[in-house]
């Protein structure tokens, strides 16, 4: 325990507790929509709450300041949760997302990070520019469609081009199968997230098998693009992009990555890298199709900025009320709901709380985004709060669709410029609705879609150039 809370009294220690009902404390209700139970606890604890769950208490930090805290200040106490690791861990082993050892982390994103900076992603630009171009040609003049599935292929086509010079048609195992492999471990670990116990992996479970048919999918496709770039004599083909810098990194000591941990860190990557920018854009789609004013407001900035001619790197910079759009969409629906939780190493104060060792706190995107300290009327979708003026007014660490401090998400530049491409593609040439039929049920499973899909109807405006 640290000198601080030797000093403090206890009673000015305890984090405030929510109840429940008795025995099962607040399982029902975060199992009935955890998001929505959120919303409820932000709004009448300020910056943490402790809540029951059965066998143990769980606690939910609602303040930026504590989230700072423990994702960037006092980060090395932290670990992310034993249960989250072994739940997400038994698809993604152990790459970066679900690597829990703090040195080991370190070193495997330093070999990652080169191929996220700032001057390689802006070569991915083109790519991602193109292959929305490419998407819509097929689109005509108008029809109804589901974006959601749209958004799902397209990322995928970009990550697998960006970061590892893929084309999906060259892969054997083609995207539709990719796509059910992904939805299915996500049905399965939401299952697991909400059980009070869990079987070990190695038992032959119809659940276990299930997660290592999914995982093979996945390695197969990793392994056709390894193969992919190399001959005969093991030689490999440096196409200066993600995978060709994985494939050839050494670590300090000369040696390379174990087949098991490049399969680890290829498949994260390849699904962190683009389920969420999907539901990012499925949700902002979502959102200005019931905002034709914000619509308008965007297609007015798309024409001032882009004139006919599409979208490109240069643009991006000019096009502010597209980002604000997209900005506010991940406040309200963000696609990451929550972080990881993170579970205290040892006993420790924290702000003015007393935390004992191997305490579990969720920090979410959908209790910040919601606490009226920082969003004034949180349920309303404002773009205007992310102006630049207005932006600059928000306490670091209020908002957090991409997490923070180490553990940032890696991709956070790539997702922003993608989705802002994409968006801007799309909503220069045509004008968006929703199908009155869609109906609107968000899914906080690891990540947050749409149960059905998303059905919308869009009309040309004009053919860029
Ligand atoms: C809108 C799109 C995206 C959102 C909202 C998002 C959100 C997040 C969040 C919240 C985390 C932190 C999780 C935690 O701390 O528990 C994270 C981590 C991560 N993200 Fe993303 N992400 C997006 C796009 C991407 C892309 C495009 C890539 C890669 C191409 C990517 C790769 C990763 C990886 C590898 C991590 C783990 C980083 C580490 O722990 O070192 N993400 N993401």
């Amino acid at each position: 325990m640290t000198t601080a809370s030797i000093t403090m009294a206890d009673s000015d220690l305890a984090i405030p507790l929510e109840k429940g009902l008795p025995l099962i404390g607040c399982l029902p209700e975060m199992a009935k929509n955890p998001i929505d139970f959120f919303k409820r606890l932000v709004q009448k604890y300020p910056d943490c709450v402790e809540f029951s769950v059965p066998l143990t208490r769980l606690a939910l930090i609602t303040s930026a300041e504590l989230s700072h805290q423990i994702l960037v200040k006092e980060n090395s106490r932290f670990r992310k949760a034993d249960r989250d690791m072994k739940i997400m861990g038994s698809l993604l082993g152990t790459g970066l997302v679900t690597n829990n050892q703090h040195d080991s982390h370190k070193v495997q994103r330093k070999l990652v990070q080169p191929g996220f900076h700032f001057r390689r992603i802006e070569g991915y630009a083109q790519t991602m520019a193109d292959y929305s171009q490419r998407y819509l040609e097929d689109w005509g003049d108008s029809g109804t469609r589901d974006i959601s599935d749209d958004m799902f292929r397209l990322t995928m086509y970009i990550v697998s081009k960006t970061l590892f010079d893929t084309d999906m048609e060259d892969l054997s195992n083609d995207s539709n199968q990719i796509g059910l492999a992904i939805h299915e471990f996500q049905r399965i670990a939401d299952s697991r997230f909400n059980q009070v116990f869990q079987s070990p992996d190695w038992l032959p479970t119809p659940r276990n098998l299930k997660i290592k048919k999914i995982r093979a999918v996945l390695n197969e496709t990793m392994r056709t693009m390894i193969s992919k770039r190399t001959d005969e004599q093991g030689n490999i083909s440096e196409r200066g992009d993600l995978l060709s810098m994985l494939l050839n990194a050494e670590y300090e000591d000369g040696s390379k990555m174990s087949e098991k941990q490049l399969l680890d860190e290829l498949v994260t990557l390849f699904i962190a890298g683009h389920e969420t920018t999907s539901n990012a854009l499925t949700w902002t789609f979502y959102l200005i199709a019931k905002h034709p004013e914000i619509q308008e407001k965007l297609h007015a900035e798309l024409d001032q900025v882009l004139d006919d001619s599409s979208p490109s790197f240069g643009d991006l910079d000019a096009l502010t009320y597209t980002e604000m759009v997209i900005k506010e969409s991940m406040r309200i629906l963000p696609p990451v709901w929550t972080l990881n939780c993170r579970q205290a190493n040892e006993e420790m104060v924290l702000g003015n709380y007393h935390i004992p060792k191997d305490k579990v706190f969720f920090i979410a995107p959908a209790a910040n985004h919601f606490n009226p300290k920082y969003f004034k009327d949180p349920e309303r979708f404002d773009p205007e709060r992310f102006s630049a003026e207005n932006e600059k007014k928000l306490p670091r660490y209020a908002y957090i669709p991409f997490g923070g401090g180490p553990r940032v998400c890696i991709g956070n530049s790539f997702a922003m410029m993608e989705a802002k491409l994409i968006l801007a593609t799309f909503a220069q040439q045509y004008k968006i609705s929703l199908d009155p039929a869609q109906t609107i049920d968000p899914q906080p499973q690891i990540t947050l879609s749409n149960k059905g899909g998303m059905s919308v109807s869009y009309i040309k405006r004009k053919r860029a150039s």
